[in-house]
């Protein structure tokens, strides 16, 4: 099985920029590069920040391109996210009792469960005691893989501001895990900008670019997210009985360098002219 993981579309509204970049644009190529060459997926998992401020003028933009796509979409919402907006504009995606944009899905590989860590006036994530027993029903409600995704990861990665506002009840989401460790095979997060891989509590994870801008590299800074313009990725992931393999697609759209960005934030040019 074949799917891709898409993540941090931070779209703005049309023709509008974010850090120098079109996010609209941005997300149209990849869009298009999904269609051409992983057209055969058998679905789209996306983990958030679909926009950067909840702009429902952002929202209609993700709903009418990834719509296209002939594939189905599977979706939850991180902290750049307005839930209201959200489900104003997928009035279909599923939501949990008490609104919240989750869901569990069978695939013949095992189930997926997208958790909503998304905290309305906060950049952390958090997972209250509704969120965690819809989680635990979710659990409970089969015996074989499962496969977990949601925006904020539950542990820290060496960046200061994105551990700072990580998701902050790890040890709770663990717990609820817990019984199950043996048959999760894989956690899919996004909130980073980021590849990587590695593993929490002996499960595998990882995380993908965004289709905008992505997060440098940078242990020493720690109040802000340096933002740097690596190219935009996506992840094609295949899952198969002996191993789930995580690629990570980049899409090289050319080397613009904003001088500036409009959050004050440190401004690093990685790609080269
Ligand atoms: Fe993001």
């Amino acid at each position: 099985m074949k799917f891709i993981h898409l993540s941090d579309l931070h779209l703005v509204g049309p023709g509008a920029t974010l850090h120098g970049l079109d996010p609209q644009d941005r997300l149209r190529r990849c869009v298009a590069q999904i269609r051409r060459f992983h057209a055969d997926a058998a679905f789209l998992l996306m983990t958030g920040d679909l926009t950067h401020g909840g702009e429902p003028d952002g929202y209609a933009a993700a709903r009418a391109m990834l719509s296209a796509l002939p594939m189905p979409l599977h979706v939850t919402i991180g902290n750049h996210d307005s839930r209201p907006a959200f489900r104003a504009a997928f009035p279909d995606a599923p939501v949990s009792e008490g609104g919240f944009v989750q869901e569990a899905f069978d695939t013949p590989a095992g189930r997926f469960v997208l958790l909503d860590t998304h905290e309305p006036g906060q950049a952390e994530g958090r997972l209250c005691d509704q969120r965690l027993a819809w989680l635990d029903r979710a659990l409970h409600g089969g015996s074989g893989p499962v496969f977990l995704a949601l925006h904020h990861p539950p542990f820290r990665v060496g960046l200061g501001r994105m551990d700072r506002i990580r998701l902050l009840d790890g040890e709770a989401l663990l717990e609820v895990l817990r019984p199950h460790l043996g048959r999760l095979r894989h956690l899919f997060v996004g909130h980073l900008h980021r590849a990587l891989a590695g593993s929490w509590h002996g499960i595998p994870f990882s995380g993908v670019r965004g289709t905008n801008h992505q997060i440098a590299l940078d242990f020493v800074t720690q109040e802000v997210a340096p933002v740097s313009f690596e190219a935009a990725g996506y992840g094609v992931v295949l899952v198969s009985p002996e191993a789930v393999v995580a690629h990570l697609e980049e899409l090289p759209l050319g080397t613009k360098t904003p001088a500036g960005d409009a959050f004050g934030n440190q401004v690093e040019t990685i790609l080269p002219a």
